[in-house]
């Protein structure tokens, strides 16, 4: 039985499903309501909550972002431009471009979160990511509220990088973002392998963007927790990218190591398969532990503390460490 105040949990909040406190919480409808809000700077904002581990209570108030609207800004018979809201749900809006028959987001389909969230870590999946689809995003400085407009240069995109992660960090808050989608030639990318599979398996030659945004479902749900089932915020590590003399000399002791091509002097090595190696695969320890279907996402078993999911997380760092010298970044933000 919990003694907590279930008015200040950010249980639901937060797609680790950690019940933890704030000291006042807020939903955000519109902008206006922004200045309003006393001491805005001191306030935590959370969006879609899937990519935090918040391991205590949190003495601020929090901001629920529930803003809403998707509205066309521009079009012609080739493209669409879309102005959302950046409280609006992710895999709501793949779906309703898949709906409106706008292409460039399928591959996204079923990421968990907020829009706003999306190009702060510059989501991806299956060979696409946010930044070859965003125009601008429209932040608002939270010192004088003003509205700001990054470019998609100005964001400064990398492999879950952005502005927003480093010099811009806690300073901005992301109130739009746009996006320019094709209404017609779609370049659907089907190279994933699974994908790939999938649709040959169907004989889907042509597919379009409904059909790969139905694999990218089908494959997301047979290897991803649900986070309405099992707590968890997808990739908890990124994929590290390591020096290539560096991967010959462990591809010689562990010849089954994978990678893909980075540059001519680097490559990336799949977490996924650095954590299986070294048993933590569907391993469980207290109320936490590293998903059984796949390696890279921590879950929660019911009632776990952020803690212990860190701690997990800080094992798992320096096992890969101790055996592969690869420092393991984590993808999610501990709070
Ligand atoms: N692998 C294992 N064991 C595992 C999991 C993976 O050996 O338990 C190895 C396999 O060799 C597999 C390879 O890792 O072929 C890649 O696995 P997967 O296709 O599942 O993708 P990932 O690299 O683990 C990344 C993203 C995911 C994204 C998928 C598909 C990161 C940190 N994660 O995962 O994004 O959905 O590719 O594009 O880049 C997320 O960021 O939250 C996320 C779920």
């Amino acid at each position: 039985m919990s003694h907590k105040n279930t008015t200040l949990s950010l249980k639901d909040y937060n797609t680790f499903g950690l019940d933890v406190l704030a000291k006042n919480l807020i939903f955000l409808k519109d902008l206006e309501q922004l200045k309003e809000i006393e001491d805005i700077k001191e306030c935590f904002f959370i969006g879609g909550g899937s990519n935090i581990l918040l391991t205590k209570d949190l003495d601020k108030t929090v901001i629920v972002n529930q803003t809403s609207g998707i509205t066309i800004i521009s079009e012609d018979d080739d493209y669409v431009e879309l102005a959302i809201a950046s409280g609006e749900n992710w895999h709501n809006l793949v779906l309703h471009c898949i709906e409106m028959g706008y292409g460039g987001i399928e591959n996204m389909s079923l990421i968990p979160g907020s829009v706003g969230a999306a190009p702060m870590q510059n989501i991806g999946a299956y060979g696409k990511e946010i930044k070859d689809v965003l125009t601008y995003v429209d932040a608002v400085d939270i010192q004088t509220l003003k509205t700001i407009r990054f470019t998609n240069a100005e964001c400064q995109f990398g492999y879950r990088e952005s502005i927003f992660k480093k010099e811009a960090k806690g300073k901005y808050f992301i109130a739009e973002v746009g996006l320019k989608l094709t209404k017609r030639y779609h370049k659907t990318n089907t190279s994933y392998g699974d994908i790939e599979a999938w649709l040959q398996e169907r004989c889907f030659t042509e597919p379009t963007i409904r059909d790969v945004s139905n694999a990218v479902i089908a494959i997301r749900k047979s290897k991803l927790p649900d986070p309405s089932d099992l707590g968890n915020s997808g990739s908890f590590f990124k994929n590290p990218i390591i020096g290539k003399s560096h991967f010959e000399t462990l591809k010689d002791k562990f010849p089954t190591i994978k990678s893909y091509p980075i540059d001519e002097n680097n490559v990336k090595v799949p977490a996924g398969w650095l954590i299986e190696s070294l048993g933590w695969k569907g391993k469980r320890v207290g109320n936490t532990g590293s998903h059984a279907k796949q390696a890279l996402v921590l879950v929660n078993y019911g009632n776990a503390q952020g803690s212990e999911v860190y701690q997990l997380a800080k094992d798992i760092q320096q096992s890969v460490w101790d055996t592969y010298q690869i420092s393991l970044d984590m993808e999610v933000n501990v709070i």
